[in-house]
């Protein structure tokens, strides 16, 4: 549990050029969730609900991701640096009363709950003003150098660009990972003195280090090792290498769970799935946002599900699509199959291959096993929809309802114009064009009648 210690401020005003993007690099996703999701969930037990975040760059995007969030964002209007980004908060961060100021980049995705609380805990016991987490990773790659003293103490950091091995000796490889927390009755007064003269011309937080120590503040850095945990994400190419680490670790938390997934390498699971012991899935496949699949249920490869409820021994076949749908128990969906919003089968019902399903309840043991569209429908239990049936909700403005009542046969090739009520038992001719309403028990038929016209006695 949070205790009050310290408030957080997430950086998350910048570009993110080299992701070539007109929306920030804290929206990039990693198994479909942002990067700003993770920081903010690494965060939360620690810190509770006093986390500031700058936004600057496309900021319109990120308060439409995080409305929840959006009364403590804080804009930078020009991104100038982390430095300048940390000073645009600082009145907020002051105002909080607390005593610390966790700060960390919001391209950090990979930083655990554990992470940031075993930080927060180094800091409460040595009280130091300014503490910040280093990594040594294989490859320094662009991160600030960090700088330390003949007696080990930290005494700056220096940015790759700016880094000369003239001044500052070889490179010791112990880097920066952009996690700070900050004392901030004592920082609140080098705040003013970070100033803008390097390479970049920006203004950089790590230049706090510095500033600090000069003035003979208590600096501390926390050694994290190699841990990839904590490297930013800067490019396309570090996002897909972070994301397939947590792939693997989602994947394999799920494996020694109780869930059965063939190819597992290939498995793609958001970090808000759920799965019960017993399922069973075949990579590759990509389940997403707030899904759950329910004991004995089977996903087959190349399925893609949004958000959707998969019940008991339901079977979603290859290649089908779900989004905000719920498969009852012991249903079929696919191969091919397409659930889009609204779509709901309930108990043992069936959706075969290129049926599209939309806004439409099946009841229970209904079935639509070839070529159809549902939409804004509801179809009863234990009826049958014949190849190629389409319900016609559209008419060019308005979305209209179809409802078919139970154990009916629906022909195949049928157009249901809605608004259209079908009752229950009913029958219809296959080719149909169905307007009008038909009453329980009936068949209904409509479609001109067949003609046969002799060709021979017509070329006389
Ligand atoms: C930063 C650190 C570097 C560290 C690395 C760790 C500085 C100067 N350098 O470099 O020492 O090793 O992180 O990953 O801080 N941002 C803003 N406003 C701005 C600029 C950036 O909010 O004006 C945000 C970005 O959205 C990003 C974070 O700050 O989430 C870090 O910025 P970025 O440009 O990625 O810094 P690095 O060059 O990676
Ligand atoms: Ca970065």
């Amino acid at each position: 549990m949070h205790d009050s210690f310290a408030c957080a401020l997430v950086l998350a005003g910048g570009k993110g050029t080299r992701m070539h993007s007109e929306k920030p690099k804290v929206l990039k996703t990693l198994l479909g969730e942002s990067m700003l999701y993770y920081v903010y969930n690494a965060l939360r037990p620690s810190i509770g609900d006093d986390i500031f975040t700058i936004v600057g760059f496309g900021s319109e995007y990120v308060e439409e991701a995080y409305p929840e969030m959006k009364d403590k964002f804080v804009l930078q209007k020009e991104q100038l640096g982390t430095g300048h980004a940390l000073q645009q908060g600082w009145d907020q961060i002051k105002a909080s009363g607390l005593e610390y100021c966790l700060v960390i980049n919001g391209d950090t995705p990979l930083v655990s709950s554990k992470a940031v609380s075993d930080f927060l805990e180094a800091v409460k016991e040595d009280g130091a003003d300014l503490s910040f987490v280093t990594i040594t990773p294989k490859d320094p790659c662009q991160f600030g150098r960090v700088i330390r003293n003949k007696a080990g103490q930290v005494s700056a950091i220096v940015e790759a660009k700016d880094y000369d091995e003239s001044i500052y000796g070889p490179v010791t490889g112990e880097v920066n990972a952009g996690i700070y927390c900050l004392k901030i009755s004592t920082v609140d007064a080098l705040l003013g003195k970070i100033t803008n003269e390097n390479k970049s011309g920006e203004y950089y937080i790590t230049d706090l280090v510095d500033l600090a120590a000069q003035c003979d503040m208590a600096v501390t850095a926390v050694d994290c090792g190699d841990s990839v945990d904590l490297m930013g994400i800067n490019s396309p190419y570090e996002l897909a290498k972070a994301e397939s680490t947590l792939r693997m670790r989602i994947s394999e938390k799920w494996l020694r769970s109780g869930v059965i997934i063939h190819n597992w390498e290939s498995a793609v699971i958001g970090p808000l799935v759920q799965i019960e012991p017993g399922a069973e899935l075949t990579g590759p496949c990509e389940l997403y946002g707030k899904t759950t699949i329910a004991s004995g249920a089977v996903v087959q490869s190349h399925v893609r599900i949004l958000d959707s409820i998969v019940s008991e021994n339901a079977e979603i076949k290859a290649y089908s699509h779900l989004e905000d749908a719920k498969v009852g128990p012991e249903c079929s969906v696919g191969p091919y199959g397409r659930l889009r919003p609204g779509a709901i089968l309930e108990e043992g019902s069936k959706i075969g291959n290129f049926v599209e399903v939309k806004k439409a309840v099946l009841g229970k043991g209904a079935k639509a096993s070839h070529l159809s569209y549902l939409g804004d429908s509801e179809i009863g239990a234990g009826t049958n929809i014949g190849a190629g049936t389409i319900t016609c909700n559209y008419d060019g403005k308005n979305k209209f309802k179809t409802i078919i009542g139970a154990n009916s046969f629906i022909g195949s090739n049928t157009a249901l114009v809605a608004p259209v009520t079908v009752g229950e038992g009913v029958l219809i001719a296959a080719g149909s064009t169905i307007t009008k309403d038909v009453s329980d028990g009936d068949l209904g038929v409509a479609r001109s009648r067949q003609v046969n016209i002799s060709r021979t006695s017509q070329k006389s």
